[in-house]
């Protein structure tokens, strides 16, 4: 049964250091931040491997990946930092959205930590975390000013958000039908390439003419900044069927799903005229032709946080936590991890 969060009535404006973990797909990672949110330690194992030959997440691999590797990667990421529980001021934990097998892994070892050592534990919300991120200390000369836009393009997110404060979120467009990284995955496929194969496919598209194949460019143009991606991936299985060189598939892929998210974010600025920044998160944000038309899509500055903040981690986490517990937020032991918890659900009505 899910219990309701703490208000957020004794401000703690000085906690000390915060352990966050990560468990929500097939990343698990540990992270801990001190109080000023500098980076202590931080561990990041990717499950990909033991996932390759299922062409995809397989839920049950991911969970008991999680349960065999948290608890020496916890033990390994505090004694990097020289700490030990009772040096933290509180355990984060991702509480979802995400698969339910790895949340509960996670959010209950964070419990277990919170409840032995006596500290408040915080249930993250995995798409809270990616959307903070680029408020860290020290990523950024100045940290994005509320509101800004965060574009998260991963594997199973494809969403725009106004983040207009902490704990206030508001979704501004989503996918229909496929996360973009989800298209880039099924496209390598048809392209013979391994999984997850975005990154496969951005270099094979480096050899490609990005004019080669007509393809479509879904949503373009409509009001909103809703995605869709089903369409695309249909055009390529169809380009791959006509005979056309992989290569310019691949780069005529790439550069249909860096227009429409440029179209995207265009039209998110268009309904969020304050914002002060564009921030990108997700592992899609490592294509470099998808950023590139991001930075040129508003006139706002692109926030790239580094790749390995932009993909799954746990850092994020920690920071989510410890900007919570600055806002004397906190969460009851018995709140119950949610594989559906969307943002907007975050903010009060
Ligand atoms: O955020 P992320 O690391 O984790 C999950 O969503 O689980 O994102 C992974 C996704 C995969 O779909 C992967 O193919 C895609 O990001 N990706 C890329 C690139 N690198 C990773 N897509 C396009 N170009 C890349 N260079
Ligand atoms: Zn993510």
């Amino acid at each position: 049964m899910n219990e309701t969060r703490t208000p957020a009535d004794q401000p703690r404006p000085n906690p000390g250091p915060v352990l966050g973990i990560e468990s929500s797909c097939d990343e698990t990672a540990v992270a801990v931040l001190d109080g000023a949110g500098r980076i202590l330690g931080e561990a990041v194992f990717t499950q990909s491997a033991e996932h390759a030959r299922f062409g995809g997440v397989v839920p049950e691999i991911a969970a008991r990946a999680h349960l065999q590797r948290l608890g020496g990667m916890v033990r390994g990421v505090l004694a990097e930092a020289a700490l030990s529980p009772a040096d933290l001021s509180g355990v984060a934990a991702t509480a979802g959205p995400g698969l339910i097998g790895g949340l509960i892994v996670g959010a209950s070892f964070g419990k277990g930590l919170a409840l032995g050592a006596g500290l408040p534990f915080l249930a993250v919300n995995h798409l809270e975390a990616h959307a903070l991120t680029a408020r860290l200390p020290g990523l950024f000369p100045h940290p994005p000013a509320y509101p800004y836009l965060l574009i998260l393009v991963s594997g199973g997110h494809c969403q725009c958000v106004a983040v207009e404060g902490l704990g206030r979120y508001r979704r501004l467009g989503t996918t229909l039908d496929d996360a973009v990284g989800e298209a880039f995955d099924k496209a390598a496929k048809l392209l013979g390439l391994p999984w997850p194969g975005g990154a496969h496919l951005e270099r094979l598209a480096a050899q490609g003419d990005a004019r080669a194949v007509k393809l479509p460019r879904p949503l373009l143009g409509r009001v909103g900044c809703d995605f869709s991606f089903s369409g695309l991936k249909t055009a390529v299985a169809q380009a791959v069927g006509k005979g056309f060189r992989r290569e310019d598939i691949a780069a005529s892929f790439q550069q249909a799903v860096a227009a429409v998210l440029s179209d995207r974010a265009r039209h998110a600025a268009a309904m969020l005229p304050e914002a002060t920044a564009l921030v990108v998160a997700g592992g899609v944000a490592a294509n470099q032709a998808v950023r590139a038309a991001l930075a040129e899509a508003t006139p706002l500055p692109l926030l790239a946080p580094p790749l390995r903040l932009c993909g799954d981690n746990a850092v994020m986490v920690a920071w989510a936590g410890l900007e919570r517990l600055r806002a004397g937020q906190r969460d009851p032991l018995g709140i119950a991890p949610r594989p559906r918890w969307p943002l907007g659900e975050l903010s009060p009505p």
